[in-house]
């Protein structure tokens, strides 16, 4: 990405998982680890770009020159990455959002009772849709975390969420995916399709962050 020239470029990526609390000492979240968002962030802001990392709790340090906003549950992702996404030229949706939250968060911790018990879960805003549906609309790139029908799902996603491009990863192969240091992934706009084969997520990221600023320059 040598030649690469992301500066005056502000680029805003979600990455990691989110929680979201059962109690005050219990939560549902998901295996990611953040490492391909921040590779991400750190692509961009090696090629001049500005960058924001909003991440939900990670154990990686932020990369050099890269911003961060810490939050936790979905509905303060949604919150900062509203906000920012305003001023941004770019947004990178990599965050492992949890689709759904607890209903009534206990105060105190639940105690152990009966044989079973229910959580009641409510959906979470869709954080890169409502992104995507802002007056002031970055160029919006989502993933697409599957286990079967990786094309279908990611171009349904592409569409239905108003995206300019996606990324989709098959996360039920081996060795990539959540946590790993390697992925795979494939690239949709409404018109091309790029593949990223199997590669380590520092390389991808310099691939996808090239791939994304190509289609930015064109759409302006
Ligand atoms: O963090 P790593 O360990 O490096 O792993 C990387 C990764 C597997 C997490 C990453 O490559 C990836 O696939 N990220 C997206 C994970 C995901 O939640 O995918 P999804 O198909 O469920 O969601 C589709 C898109 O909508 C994503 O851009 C997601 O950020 C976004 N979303 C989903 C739900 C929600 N409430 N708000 C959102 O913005």
């Amino acid at each position: 990405t040598a030649q690469l020239d992301l500066s005056g470029q502000r680029w805003v990526i979600t990455a990691g998982p989110t929680r979201e609390a059962i109690d005050p000492v219990r939560y549902i979240s998901n295996h990611s680890s953040g490492k391909m968002g921040y590779a991400i962030a750190q692509a961009a802001q090696l090629a001049g770009a500005e960058v924001q990392i909003i991440s939900g709790p990670v154990s990686i340090g932020v990369p050099d020159g890269c911003k961060k906003i810490a939050v936790e549950s979905a509905l303060q992702m949604h919150q900062q990455a509203l906000e920012l996404a305003n001023k941004a030229d770019v947004f990178v949706a990599c965050a492992a959002v949890a689709d759904y939250r607890v209903s009534d968060v206990a105060t105190q911790k639940i105690k152990k009772s009966a044989d079973e018990m229910q959580l009641n879960l409510v959906k979470n805003p869709d954080i890169v849709a409502d992104v995507a549906a802002l007056p002031a609309k970055p160029f919006t790139v989502g993933f697409a975390a599957e286990t079967q029908d990786v094309a279908h799902y990611a171009l349904d996603k592409l569409k239905r969420k108003n995206l300019d491009m996606i990324a989709a990863n098959n996360v039920a192969l081996l060795g990539q995916g959540f946590n790993s240091d390697d992925n795979a992934l494939t690239v949709f706009s409404s018109k091309n399709k790029t593949e990223l084969p199997l590669a380590s997520k520092k390389i991808l990221a310099e691939q996808l962050v090239q791939l994304i600023s190509q289609h930015y320059i064109e759409k302006k």
